[in-house]
């Protein structure tokens, strides 16, 4: 039995990048929003994920007077690296203007910061929320049902529900299957992703026989390092002298091991889900698309949708116009099929170097060749250090 209803104007459900960022951006609008959350505080805040915010991400947070939560006491502050292909190190220039605003910034340091300036700012956050329900979505106002931590049923009528619970949330499952469309492609490879105590020594992407390999800063001493593998590989399978000694041979040099204290295996795959929005329910970042991370674009998607949807918002609150709304899944998909191109591109170049079944010689003179063109075409150069610095 339901005990409370509340009202509010926006429930978003999760408080991951997208969820915490519309938080923010509602308040400082003067717009009600209540963020229900269904891990604690603590998961939340250490959940390890991408590194960086491009530069269209921090010049957002600037605008919208939130610089600080891009910042991080312990990021090293030059971004550094290069690529390998066959032990050759082509080294990345990161001088460019356009790249110069990207910043290093473990997602976990950002969700902390937003977590922080929201509840600063007096936002209603509430974490260990239970079996959240979104229902009447092509009503008048929609009513959110969830379950506190002492087990009470709750309910919020809202005009808007925002579904910000990333890709396994229970937003997108509340949209009809003859009403949403799944596009999908997954690759017959995968990372095996390792958090370890050291410092990224050498620092970049090599492209090898082996496969792609990846050492990337998280700060002074410890680094996330990536090793392609078969679909299908477990982390048992990589015990870590193994995992040392293939980093070796890709990158084609000395690598100083470290302690390893995380390994996982992380799919590749490329996800759109469309339409983005169902009555007054709006799908934001993870929960309705996912790009490969060798394009280190998820946070990028996540942030263009929360800024095209708060724009919506607030149009809507304070103008009357739902036009921004009603366009929200056109202007968000479009850009997101722009960077699904570029995600394919960039993985299809990275890898299969090693799978000679995949003609792996010609891919990697392919590689060579367009990598050589990205950094001597300044146009290409600026793309490409955009992206390596989101890699970074
Ligand atoms: N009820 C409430 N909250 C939920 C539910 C649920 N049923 N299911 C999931 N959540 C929460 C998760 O615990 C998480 O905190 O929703 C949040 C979703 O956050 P993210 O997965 O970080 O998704 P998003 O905010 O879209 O961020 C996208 O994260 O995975 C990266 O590459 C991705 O950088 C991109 C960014």
């Amino acid at each position: 039995m339901v005990t409370t209803t509340e009202d509010t104007t926006v429930v978003i459900i999760g408080a991951g990048v997208a969820g915490l960022t519309l938080g923010n951006f509602l308040l400082k609008s003067g717009i009600d929003c209540v963020v229900l959350e269904k891990q604690s505080r603590q998961y939340v805040e250490n959940r390890q994920r991408a590194g960086t915010i491009d530069s269209r991400g921090v010049r957002m947070f600037r605008e919208w007077g939130l610089e600080d939560v891009t910042k991080d006491k312990d990021a090293a502050s030059e971004i550094t690296g290069g690529i390998w292909i066959d032990e050759v190190m082509y080294p990345m220039d990161f001088d460019d203007d356009n790249i110069s605003d990207s910043v290093l910034c473990p997602q976990q340091v950002l969700v902390r910061n937003l977590t922080d300036a929201f509840l600063r700012a007096g936002g209603d956050l509430r974490f260990e929320a239970r079996d959240v329900t979104p229902q009447d979505l092509l009503g008048e106002r929609a009513l959110v049902h969830y379950r506190s931590t002492d087990g009470t049923a709750k309910a919020i009528s809202c005009d808007f529900v925002a579904g910000c619970d990333g890709f396994h949330g229970i937003s997108r499952a509340s949209i009809p299957d003859d009403v949403l469309t799944r596009y999908s492609h997954v690759y017959t490879f995968s990372w095996l992703s390792i958090l370890a105590e050291v410092p990224a020594n050498p620092s970049g992407m090599a492209i090898h026989d082996r496969g792609l390999a990846g050492m990337i800063p998280r700060g002074a001493n410890a680094s996330r390092l990536y090793i392609q593998c078969p679909a299908g590989d477990t982390p048992e399978q990589w015990p870590d002298e193994r995992i040392w000694s293939e980093l070796q041979a890709r990158f084609g040099t000395e690598v100083p091991p470290g302690r390893i204290v995380d390994k996982r295996i992380v799919p590749l795959r490329c996800e759109v889900f469309s339409p983005m929005s169902y009555g007054n329910l709006h799908l934001l970042g993870d929960a309705a698309h996912i790009v490969p991370p060798m394009s280190a674009k998820g946070i990028h998607l996540a942030l263009f949708d929360t800024e095209v949807f708060a724009r919506a918002v607030i149009k809507k609150v304070q103008e009357g116009d739902a036009g921004l709304l009603d366009s929200y899944s056109d202007t968000c998909l479009s850009h997101i099929w722009n960077y699904q191109a570029f995600a394919v591109w960039i993985t299809e170049l990275m890898h299969n170097a090693g799978d000679a079944s995949y003609e792996g010689e010609f891919r990697k003179q392919l590689a060579r060749a367009e990598l050589e063109r990205q950094f001597t075409s300044p146009a290409a150069n600026r793309l490409f250090s955009e992206l390596s610095a989101g890699l970074l």
